[in-house]
C-alpha cells in the first residue's frame, strides 16, 4: 500500500514504446523504453503501420513490468496520461486508447498530453527546484522550437523550423553517408574524429532576424558535396555538418533567451543528447551570462516519465481531466 499520488505515464507517439510510473510531480519509480529503432532500420525511417502494430504487442507487457519494478499495485494508481499529440495517428491511438481502457476499468482519472509540452517537463525531473520563467530549446527527430515557458501551461512558441526538424536533417544526412536509422548519436560520436572547418556547409536561417530554423537546405547542400566528393571522410562530413546545426541552434537559442530578458535556456529533446552541442551552449552560455540546464539524456530522449510529469500536473496544479471522447491530435500544437 502507498500514500502517494501514482501517475501511469503512457508514450507512443513515433517508435518508443515507453511506460513509466511517477510518485507526486517528479519523483520516477520506472521509466522503461522500448525502442522499436532495430525494426525501422531497415527502412531508413519509421514506418507508421509497423510501429502501430508493435507498441500493441509491447504495451500491455511494459505496463505490467513498470508496475512491478516501482513496487505498486494497478489499484495504488491515482492517474492515466498518455500522449494524444503531436505524433503518427496509428501510433498515438495505441498508446490513447490503452490509457483510457486502464482509466476506465480502474475508476481513474485520464489526462491526455502534449509531447511537446512533456519534453520541457523532462527538465523538472532532474531539477525540481528549475521553475519558469525560463526559454526552451525543444530540438528533436520531429521538433525544433524556441519555446517561452512563462510558467507551466503558459507557453509561447518564438521559433520553429520552416522545413526538417534538426534531428530529422541529421537522420537523412546519417542515411547519405550510410549510417542506420536514427543516426544522430553516431554522427555525434563520428565528429569527434572529423574536422568541422572540413567543408563548408551552409547555416541556413542563421543570420536572419527571426528565431525560425530550417534545416532543409543542409541537406541538399550535403548531398550535392558528396556527390562531387565521393571519397569524402565520413567523420569531416559528420563534424562540418554538426558544426553548422551546431552554430546556429546556439547562436538563436542564446539570442532568443536574452531578446526575452530571460535567464536562463533549457535544452530537451532527442538531439540535446549531442555532445557537441552541449559543449557549444555550455561555452556559449558563459560568455553571454545565460545559465543552461540540460536534463540527463534518458529524460532528453522520447520517455513516458516526461509524459507522466506533465499530466501530474495538469491533473494536479490545473485540475486537468480529459473524458474518454478524446482522440489523438497527430498535429496538436503547444
Ligand atoms: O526526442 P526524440 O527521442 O524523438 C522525437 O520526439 O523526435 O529524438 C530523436 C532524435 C533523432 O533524430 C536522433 O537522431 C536524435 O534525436 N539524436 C541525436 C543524438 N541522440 C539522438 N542527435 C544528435 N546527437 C545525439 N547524440
Ligand atoms: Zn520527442
Amino acid at each position: 500500500m502507498t500514500e502517494a499520488f501514482l501517475t501511469l505515464g503512457i508514450e507512443t507517439s513515433c517508435d518508443e514504446t515507453a511506460v513509466a510510473i511517477l510518485a507526486g510531480e517528479t519523483d520516477v519509480r520506472a521509466n522503461l523504453v522500448y525502442s522499436q529503432a532495430d525494426l525501422h532500420a531497415k527502412y531508413g525511417g519509421v514506418v507508421p503501420e509497423v510501429a502501430s502494430r508493435n507498441h500493441v504487442m509491447k504495451l500491455p507487457y511494459l505496463v505490467r513490468q513498470a508496475i512491478a519494478e516501482a513496487r505498486v499495485k494497478m489499484k495504488d494508481l491515482s492517474l492515466v496520461a498518455a500522449t494524444y499529440g503531436p505524433g503518427l495517428v496509428g501510433p498515438l491511438l495505441v498508446g490513447v486508447s490503452h490509457a483510457k481502457g486502464l482509466a476506465y476499468g480502474l475508476g481513474l482519472p485520464f489526462v491526455g498530453v502534449n509531447h511537446l509540452e512533456a519534453h520541457i517537463f523532462a527538465n523538472r525531473l532532474s531539477d525540481a527546484a528549475l521553475e519558469p520563467p525560463f526559454m526552451a530549446l525543444v530540438v528533436s527527430g520531429g521538433h525544433t522550437s524556441l519555446i517561452e515557458v512563462k510558467s507551466y501551461g503558459d507557453y509561447q512558441t518564438v521559433g520553429t523550423t520552416v522545413d526538417d526538424a534538426a534531428g530529422e536533417a541529421l537522420d537523412k544526412i546519417g542515411k547519405m553517408i550510410g549510417i542506420g536509422y536514427p543516426a544522430g548519436a553516431e554522427i555525434d560520436r563520428l565528429a569527434r574524429a572529423g574536422d568541422p572547418k572540413a567543408i563548408d556547409f551552409p547555416r541556413p536561417m542563421g543570420t536572419s532576424a527571426g528565431f525560425d530554423f530550417s534545416f532543409a537546405g543542409l541537406k541538399t547542400a550535403v548531398l550535392y558535396h558528396l556527390k562531387k566528393h565521393p571519397r569524402e571522410k565520413e567523420a569531416d562530413v559528420a563534424a562540418s555538418v554538426l558544426a553548422s546545426v551546431v552554430d546556429v541552434l546556439t547562436k538563436k537559442s542564446i539570442e532568443a533567451t536574452r531578446r526575452y530578458h530571460l535567464e536562463r535556456l533549457v535544452v530537451v529533446g532527442g538531439v540535446a543528447a549531442n555532445s557537441h552541442l552541449r559543449e557549444r551552449l555550455l561555452a556559449a552560455g558563459e560568455e553571454r551570462g545565460v545559465s543552461i540546464a540540460f536534463p540527463p539524456i534518458a529524460f532528453c530522449t522520447d520517455n513516458a516519465a516526461m509524459i507522466a510529469a506533465a499530466g501530474a500536473y495538469r491533473h494536479l496544479q490545473l485540475s486537468e481531466t480529459h473524458d474518454f471522447a478524446l482522440t489523438p491530435d497527430p498535429s496538436l500544437a503547444l
